[in-house]
Formats: structure tokens, sequence, C-alpha cells
């Protein structure tokens, strides 16, 4: 065998190994709790034993996970391992998925979430959500902001209204960019911009929570960093759980770190913990790049 094979063969098995031994890390290590410290003195967000189906498929399987007030919560694990319906039960979401189930215990400052009275309007009003794709409504940027106030009866007045919206403008640091052109739409701003409304849209109802589904995937780095700034100035006034696919972003935004996989909450702790000293095999699998 000439040289060039050898080293050929070598290398086919040096990446058969290892994709060995990724597939039996993920697969022999068992999750039968989460280790770390998912729980907190006083939570804002309580959830006990929560197990979400769509259909016959178990997408999370008994997540235990308290949030804070005044706390940033990422919420991180490989594609499809369930960090977004997990999110989505915090606000009942997931009722408008036909076929998703939702089981265990939920609440919000000890009131149940999933309770026969809890009208789901009022309670998505406290707690907010932000999606992937910027979504503004095809409305003028000062309608994108007051249609919540006015829909939820915080406010009817127009200056109430005018107030409402340039503090929540300025929350979510927009502005001094569309002060100019509140009649506008909002669809016309650039991707940061519009995700920026977005936040915008959701403070002005004055949630306690806001949801962050991987908020930045579709932004640039430089609108990136300024809703990262963001997400940091609002933790003095907001809970917030982030879901997001960016290891760097859960590290500079988060005081804790939740990571998932499979539907299971493998690990939670400070954040610093989880990326330098991880305590789950798994957990340290994926932060140093064996999966993902
Ligand atoms: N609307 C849905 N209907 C059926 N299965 C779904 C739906 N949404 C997600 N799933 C499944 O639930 C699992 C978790 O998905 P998801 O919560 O989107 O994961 P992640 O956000 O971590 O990528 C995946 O197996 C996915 O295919
Ligand atoms: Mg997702």
């Amino acid at each position: 065998m000439s040289t060039m094979t050898l080293d050929a063969s070598a290398r086919t098995e040096a990446a058969q190994a290892e994709l060995l031994g990724v597939e039996s890390v993920a697969h022999s290590a068992e999750v039968r709790k989460t280790v770390g410290r998912p729980f907190i003195e006083i939570a804002k967000l309580r959830m006990r034993d929560v197990n979400v189906c769509y259909g016959e498929i178990q997408a999370i399987h008994s997540v235990s996970l308290d949030i804070g007030c005044n706390e940033v919560v990422a919420m991180i694990g490989p594609s499809g391992c369930g960090k977004s319906t997990f999110l989505r039960c915090l606000n009942r979401m997931n009722d408008t998925i036909e076929g998703c189930r939702v089981e265990g215990e939920l609440s919000l400052d000890g009131e149940p979430i999933y309770g026969p009275k809890v009208d789901v309007v009022p309670l998505r009003a406290r707690v907010g959500m932000v999606f992937q794709k910027p979504n503004p409504f095809p409305k003028s940027i000062y309608e994108n902001v007051a249609y919540g106030p006015k829909i939820h009866g915080i406010a009817s007045r127009r200056a109430e209204l005018d107030e409402i919206v340039e503090n929540s403008l300025h929350r979510a640091g927009l502005w001094n960019e569309v002060k100019d052109r509140l009649n506008k739409p909002g669809t016309g701003l650039s991707g940061g911009q519009q995700q920026r409304l977005c936040i915008a849209r959701a403070i002005a109802v004055s949630p306690e929570v806001i949801l962050m589904d991987e908020p930045c995937s579709a932004l640039d780095p430089i609108a990136t960093a300024r809703i990262e700034e963001l997400i940091d100035e609002l933790r003095a006034n907001y809970t917030i759980a982030i879901v997001t696919h960016s290891m760097q972003q859960a590290a500079r935004v988060s005081q804790r770190t939740a990571y998932f996989h499979l539907g299971h909450l493998v690990e939670v702790n400070d954040t610093e913990t989880v990326f330098t000293n991880p305590e789950h095999e798994l957990t340290e699998a994926y932060i140093t790049g064996r999966f993902g």
C-alpha cells in the first residue's frame, strides 16, 4: 500500500471513530435529572415536570426549571432538541399548534399558566414574545407599537398612546432612527430595525416576561450587537428567556444557561460555569463542538 492510501484510510478510520464517539455520547449518556442549578429562590416563572407531545411524539421530557426576575436565561442545544417548543409553553403559544399537548405545572408569579380560568390574551400581554424572523404588522411604525396598548385597553387617548409609543421606541433603542417617520410602514425598516420595532411592540403592553426565539438569527453582526445590548438593558425591568443557536451569544447576554438535548433539560447553571466547567458530559460534548 502506498503512503497516500494509508493516510487516507487512517483518516477515514479516525473520522469514523469520531463519529462513533459522538454517537455513543449522544445516545448512551442518560439524562435522569437536570444537573446544576435549575431552581432559584424566588421564581417569576416556575415549571415542573413539563411534558410536551406533538401527536404521538414526545418533544419535551419532564423538564423542570425556574426563571427569576431581572434575569436572562439562555436556552441552547442542537437543532430539534425542543428549545422553541419549551419556550412556547411559557405563554401558551403551543395552544395554536394542532395536536400539541402540554402537561405539567407551569406558573407565573405562582398563578397557573394553564389554569381553566386563564385568558390567553392578557397572559400573552404579560409574557410577550419576539420571533426569529422580524414580523412587523403591515402598518405604520407608530401603529405597530400602538396596536397592543389599544387592544388591551391600556391607552385610548392619543396623547397617552403617543407617550407609550415614544417611550417603547426609546427603550427598544429605535426612537432616534424613526422619530421623523413614524407614519411610514414598519416593513420599510432594515432587518435589525424591524426586530427592534418588534421588541418595542412587545414592551408597549408592559409585559413582565419577554420570550425571544433566536431573535438575531436573521440579523447582521452590527444589528445583533445592538439587540444584545438591548437585552442587557431590558433585564433591569423584565424577565427574559432567550433561545439562541449561538453559544457566544448565550455567554454574552445571559446569567444562566440551560442546555437541552433530545427534549431533555440536561444542565442549567450560571452561564460562566456552563461554558467553562460543565458538569454533564453531554453539555461538555456540545460546547466543545462535538455535535450540534
Ligand atoms: N408544529 C410541530 N408539529 C410536530 N412536531 C413538531 C412541531 N414543532 C416542532 N416539532 C418537533 O418537536 C421537536 C422539537 O422541535 P423544536 O422545539 O422546534 O426544537 P428546537 O427549537 O430546539 O430546534 C422536533 O423533533 C420537531 O420536529
Ligand atoms: Mg427552534
